[in-house]
């Protein structure tokens, strides 16, 4: 992690957590986190859109420090689009930051990488912060093609973004076999890859936004192996599925920074 660029913890809920469950795991966090971890680190929550209103009000009557994300928004301001959300509602709940083109839903619901680019565009429009999610299947590492499929979805994701706009982003080096799996990127590998993603975005938004850009990796991050992988000098922050929804393991991630390596 570089001096420069603030840590970001994000605890990507999924479909888990009612809203009862979802009220108990922030106030049991809200215990868990200190002073001084808010003070180090940028910490969002994303949970299931049901939820997002309870999280909201418990956020800001308790004045918990923690930024409320979502996991996925649809690209137009609003329209006949059944079981979608739109950016502008999300804004208007307090949401900050917002998940793109997570390979869930790349995968699972087939959104493309144009989609994905005009959700990143909305997202920013309605000043929020996208979290745009890369990364190569296994299939894919092993053909040696890991990059050339980062370096396509990075490009079709940040088209006709400024470079001042995704100086402010985050991107998230998710690769696909890593996920929910427990099998982790070593750190050498992601931190090679979260340095791939920085030069790529050096390439195409210059070398400003690359030092500014704040890079996560996700992918079986634990408590165990957060503070070796947020020591590497390009990853910036962790995007954490199953070891979110507890609240002891998502604070020791959080607490990276006190572990030894
Ligand atoms: P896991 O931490 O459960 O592997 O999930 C990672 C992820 O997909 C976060 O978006």
């Amino acid at each position: 992690m570089a001096a420069n660029r603030r840590p970001i913890i994000s605890g990507n809920w999924k479909m888990n957590l009612n809203h009862f469950e979802a009220l108990k795991l922030v106030q049991e966090l809200s215990y868990e986190v200190t002073r001084d971890d808010v003070d180090a680190v940028d910490i969002s929550v994303h949970p299931p859109f049901t939820d997002l209103r309870t999280v909201q009000t418990t956020l800001d009557s308790d004045k918990i420090p923690f930024f409320l994300g979502a996991q996925h928004c649809h690209s137009e301001a609003s329209g006949a689009f059944t079981g979608e959300v739109a950016p502008s509602m999300l804004a208007k709940l307090g949401v900050r930051f917002v998940i793109a083109g997570h390979s869930e839903r790349r995968e699972i619901f087939g959104e493309s990488d144009e989609l994905v680019n005009a959700k990143v565009r909305a997202i920013l429009a309605n000043d929020m912060t996208p979290i745009l999610c890369v990364g190569e299947t296994l299939e894919e590492r092993q053909a040696g093609d890991a990059e050339t499929k980062v370096e396509a979805q990075l490009k079709a994701g940040l088209a006709r973004v400024k470079a001042e706009q995704v100086a402010d982003m985050v991107i998230a080096y998710e690769p696909i076999w890593a996920i929910g799996t427990g099998q982790t990127a070593s750190a050498d590998d992601a931190q090679a890859m979260c340095a791939y993603v920085r030069s790529v975005v050096a390439d195409k938004s210059g070398t400003d936004a690359a030092d500014m850009v704040r890079v996560q990796y996700g992918g079986s991050v634990k408590p165990i192996n957060a503070a070796e992988l947020m020591s590497q000098p390009d990853i910036d922050g962790a995007l954490v599925g199953g070891a979110s929804l507890e609240a002891a393991s998502f604070a020791r991630i959080i607490q990276f920074r006190l572990h030894d390596l």
